[in-house]
């Protein structure tokens, strides 16, 4: 059995090529002292994306950087944790980052990264993952909070939390009822690895 970190103040870096709406639930829950960590840095790799105008608006670092201006994954991902290093990041935050994760991340940050999928996974990785679970038909779906491996959504189960799915729901009326959850579900995982909780053996994270 693996202890993932020592109880400490957390300093995370949030990746988000999108709306942000966990790294704002995420800063709220900081200031509200619920969670026990440190914004250093927010990264997208969208130029447009609002996150890094709700990050900078948080008085957070946000960088914008273009993997088109890298010739290999490689060199962008070097770039990344050039980035994360210079801050001293403990937990890397994938939020709504659309880019598969590499080796070079990976091999920098073992066990660091983690992610939050919008259903219960191993169930509909991969996109569209409310609209997937519609499409199936499951009466219950909700979010899981990961860590991240090579795969798509493949890593290590953190912590899941259900969503009742209705009958009339359709993706977006699901999508929003998950994201509530979404936001608790991630400063939950989250505080767990501040206080040093987190343990993993094999694929399998227990929690003390
Ligand atoms: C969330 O639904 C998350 O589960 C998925 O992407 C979405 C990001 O939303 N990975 P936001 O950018 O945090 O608002």
């Amino acid at each position: 059995m693996i202890k993932v970190m020592e109880p400490r103040r957390l300093k995370l870096a949030v990746l988000a090529s999108g709306r942000g709406s966990n790294f704002v639930a995420l800063w709220e829950a900081i200031q509200k002292k619920e969670l026990d960590a440190e914004i250093c840095l927010l990264i997208s790799d969208k130029k447009e994306a609002p996150a890094l105008s709700k990050a900078a608006d948080a008085g957070i670092t946000a960088l914008f950087l273009d993997p088109r201006s890298y010739p290999k994954r490689e060199d962008y991902e070097a770039e990344v944790v050039n980035q994360l290093k210079a801050q001293e990041i403990d937990i890397v935050v994938l939020a709504g980052y659309m880019r598969l994760v590499g080796r070079v991340m990976l091999d920098a940050y073992k066990l660091k990264i983690v992610n939050i999928h919008p259903a219960l996974l191993p169930s509909f990785a991969g996109l569209n993952a409310q609209q997937q679970a519609l499409d199936y038909g499951v009466k219950v779906s909700g979010c899981t909070v990961h860590f991240v491996d090579e795969g798509m959504d493949t890593g290590p189960i953190i912590i899941q939390t259900a969503v009742d799915v209705y009958p009339d729901d359709n993706a977006d009326i699901l999508a929003e009822r998950i994201l509530v959850e979404e936001h608790k579900t991630y400063c939950k995982a989250l505080q767990l690895l501040a206080e040093g909780r987190i343990y993993i053996k094999d694929r399998t994270v227990h929690i003390k």
